[in-house]
């Protein structure tokens, strides 16, 4: 009996080795228990409670009420702090009888500088919990005041992403954070990242890990109908390489090592079965309403399908992560010169999304080899016809749907048109290659060299 047992165990190893589901293909399932797997085998989806509606912000006070919050920071940039979405939320919390404090003090695209500003009003206040009213800039603000306001003590470098910080676990119990996202773009609502640019190198970087994650996402689409052309432009293009990097990110079974203990789980995990729904969702949605989204800031059923995918974009990357536009894109935006955007205010600045989605044609010309098939699918989700198409044009082929899309939206002519020259590239390079947290999720691993020919082949797109 106990050799039939033996045999029918065998049989089920060879079963699971050689099925390539999801539920049963990857190799991980051989793992001895407490050896260190030199490859991860496992993956985990987490992603802050979402809700979603026309005018659901008018819940939030109800949700801080049921929280038992008796003081509220709530921060915003000084050009939200005068729009709708903030008369929204001031209006819930009134009538809901919540005691609050205002921090409009935020920086479009945050710096150390900017963050420590806010960290500091916190510190000086007392709060029990935190509500964040706007884009990227202010969700990720907001999540680097809540730490460190609860871990007084710590240094503003403890939590810096390594290499460029110390990449302190985060260990103190944050306090409970609400994000009402006003932008179509960044999904920070969902994610437990926090980006900012690190002047004295400059280039962003950021902090990660997952007790920084609102605790609740608001996603309300009224809230995208004040969002000028520009802005809704750059964030779309945000959207755009959240789904393309983190579908083509590098299978998590070829990350590695595995973690010691599940706690030390990176938060980029490498492209998963679960993270590819959420991306071909939103490539799907960006076919369909990115255009019409730009083009009549009125059409509510196209601003919220994108502020939707928006979020759904954050869960792709906040699981499965984003490599090499994004990796590019920080020193991109770091060193800016004299580059001041439409719809930005009046201080040089490359929006995220834009510096992002500069090198997107060049990036997937370079990582198509890895897995031609999905790149083909990624393009035909985009509205490619691949029909009779060969492997080995994938890179070809979605570069030329990149270029399409940036092309209808009048994005400025590569690099240059952003004021670089081919003399800047060693110093972006140099601001990219501490970006390992982003570099590694590639699927193609990147020399010196590739990452100077990608930027080189972005100097100019059209
Ligand atoms: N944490 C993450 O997961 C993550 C992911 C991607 C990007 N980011 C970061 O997010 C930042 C960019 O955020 P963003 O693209 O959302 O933009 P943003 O927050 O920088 O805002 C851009 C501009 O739009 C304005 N604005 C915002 N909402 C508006 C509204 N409803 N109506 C009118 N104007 C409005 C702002 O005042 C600002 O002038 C960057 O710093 C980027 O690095 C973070
Ligand atoms: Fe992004």
């Amino acid at each position: 009996m106990a050799s039939r047992t033996r045999v029918f165990d065998l049989f089920r190893t060879i079963n699971i080795a050689s099925c390539q589901c999801p539920a049963h293909g990857y190799r991980g399932n051989f793992q001895v228990a407490n050896a260190v797997p030199s490859k991860d085998y496992a993956f985990e989806i987490k992603c802050s409670t979402v809700r979603y509606g026309l005018g659901v912000t008018r819940e939030v006070g109800l949700d801080l009420v049921n929280l038992g919050a008796k003081n509220v920071c709530v921060m915003t940039d000084p050009n939200v702090a005068k729009l709708s979405p903030m008369k929204a939320v001031l209006e819930s919390l009134v009538k809901n009888g919540i005691k609050y404090d205002v921090y409009d003090g935020v920086k479009v695209e945050p710096t150390d500088t900017s963050f420590k500003h806010a960290i500091d009003y916190v510190k000086s206040r007392d709060f029990d919990s935190f509500l964040a009213v706007g884009g990227g800039s202010v969700m990720d603000t907001c999540k680097a005041a809540n730490l460190y306001y609860c871990d007084p003590e710590a240094d503003f470098i403890d939590y810096v992403n390594a290499p460029i910080g110390k990449g302190k676990p985060v260990t103190v119990q944050l306090k409970p954070m609400i994000a009402i996202p006003t932008t179509s773009g960044t999904g920070s609502e969902t994610t437990g990242m926090s980006v900012f640019d690190f002047e004295e190198i400059k280039s962003k970087t950021g902090i990660a890990h997952s007790a920084l994650r609102p605790i609740l996402a608001i996603i309300d689409p009224l809230h995208t109908l004040t969002v000028p052309k520009n802005v809704a432009i750059y964030s779309g293009f945000d959207i755009f390489c959240h789904a393309l990097e983190s579908f083509t990110a590098i299978p998590y079974t070829e990350r590695g090592p595995a973690p010691t203990n599940p706690a030390l789980r990176p938060v980029y995990q490498g492209s998963n079965p679960i993270s590819d729904v959420w991306s071909r969702f939103c490539l799907q949605v960006l076919k369909k309403y990115f255009k019409r989204s730009v083009t009549n800031s009125k059409d509510i059923e196209a601003r919220s399908s994108m502020h939707l995918a928006a979020t759904m974009a954050g869960v792709g990357i906040g699981n499965a992560g984003v490599h090499l536009c994004h990796g590019l894109a920080y020193p991109i935006a770091g060193n800016v010169g004299t580059y001041v955007p439409e719809d930005y205010g009046t201080e040089p600045m490359i929006p995220h999304g834009l510096a992002v989605v500069m090198t997107a044609p060049a990036v997937f010309r370079f990582t198509a080899a890895s897995d031609p098939e999905k790149h083909l699918e990624a393009a035909n989700l985009l509205g490619a016809d691949i029909t009779g198409k060969k492997q080995a044009d994938a890179g070809k082929i979605l570069s030329d749907t990149i270029i399409k899309y940036m092309d209808e939206m009048k994005i400025d002519n590569g690099l240059s048109g952003l004021g670089y020259k081919a003399d800047d590239i060693p110093e972006l390079v140099k601001g990219a290659l501490p970006q390992h947290r982003l570099l590694k999720i590639a699927p193609v691993q990147q020399s010196e060299e590739d990452l100077s020919r990608i930027l080189e082949e972005s100097l100019t797109i059209y």
